[in-house]
């Protein structure tokens, strides 16, 4: 299903998890694609997976956390393949596990400068190159702690909520203007972020926080912001679409 031929996306945090399904979803359903990451080698590896596939896909190096360093990602893309319609601002950190009273000041701001300016920066630079381009259509990477809390993670939970806020206001201002703009609460997905640091116990243990049982894949947080990216999702912004086996039934 070639839905998104001639369609150019960048995705952000590309070289692993979740973005990098992204960015290989994309391109094999047409999209040229730019493979946006801090770690230059690894969106490269993403943008080899997908040219073994015949797909078309650029890397690019990007630190979000940096206006102007955003702003050269999107200026890229236009270089490269003549426009932008599909963004997906993808790239987080999780943080230290602390309670409030007791989190490190500079973590705080460095999950903030990355995780809620980063897609604010996103934003800026994608959506007024998304009008250069006819319209498009912007998925933001919250979380299900954009809806409710988790102890000793203060700095992250408070950047996904921010991000459904964010994300309610700008579609409202460009929902005229042809520019679609939602966002996207996983649970607990198998990637580097969740597991390089937790044994297979605590792994297990969020698994069981789950009604359906198990971890989510990146693929299938990518199914859903395939959806949201695609003209299927026509009437659909300002929105927060969960994709959390059940998590927040509970
Ligand atoms: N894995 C989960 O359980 C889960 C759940 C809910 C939401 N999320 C969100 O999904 C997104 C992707 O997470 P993931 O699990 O795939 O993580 P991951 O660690 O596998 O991938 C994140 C990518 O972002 C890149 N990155 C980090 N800082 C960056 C920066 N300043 N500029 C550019 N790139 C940067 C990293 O190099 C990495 O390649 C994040 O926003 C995360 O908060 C993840």
């Amino acid at each position: 299903m070639k839905n998104f031929k001639d369609r150019v996306a960048i995705v952000t945090g590309a070289g692993s998890g979740i973005g990098a399904a992204i960015a290989i979803e994309l391109a094999a359903r047409g999209a040229h694609v730019v493979a946006a990451d801090i770690d230059l080698a690894s969106a490269v590896g993403t943008v080899t997976k997908i040219s073994a596939t015949l797909g078309n896909a650029r890397a690019c190096q990007v630190d979000v956390a940096d206006a102007p360093s955003v702003e050269q990602m999107v200026a890229f893309v236009v270089e490269t393949f003549g426009g932008l319609h599909l963004a997906v601002n993808n790239a987080g950190i999780g943080g230290p596990s602390e309670t409030t009273a007791n989190y490190p000041l500079d973590d705080w701001q460095k999950i903030i400068d990355v995780n809620l300016n980063g897609v604010f920066y996103g934003l800026k630079y994608e959506i007024a190159a998304m009008q250069e381009s006819g319209g498009g259509a912007i998925v933001n990477m919250s979380s299900i702690l954009g809806t409710v809390g988790w102890e000793n993670a203060c700095a992250y939970v408070s950047t996904k909520h921010a991000l459904v806020g964010l994300t309610r206001t700008a579609a409202m201002e460009y929902a005229g203007h042809n520019i679609r703009i939602n966002a996207v609460g996983p649970a607990f997905i198998d990637t580097p972020l969740l597991t390089k640091n937790l044994d297979t116990e605590t792994i297990e243990q969020l698994a069981a926080l789950h009604p359906i049982g198990r971890l989510g894949t990146p693929e299938e947080v990518s199914a859903l912001t395939c959806f949201l990216l695609s003209d299927n999702a026509s009437f659909i912004t300002g929105s927060y679409h969960l994709v959390d086996g059940g998590y927040t039934t509970k």
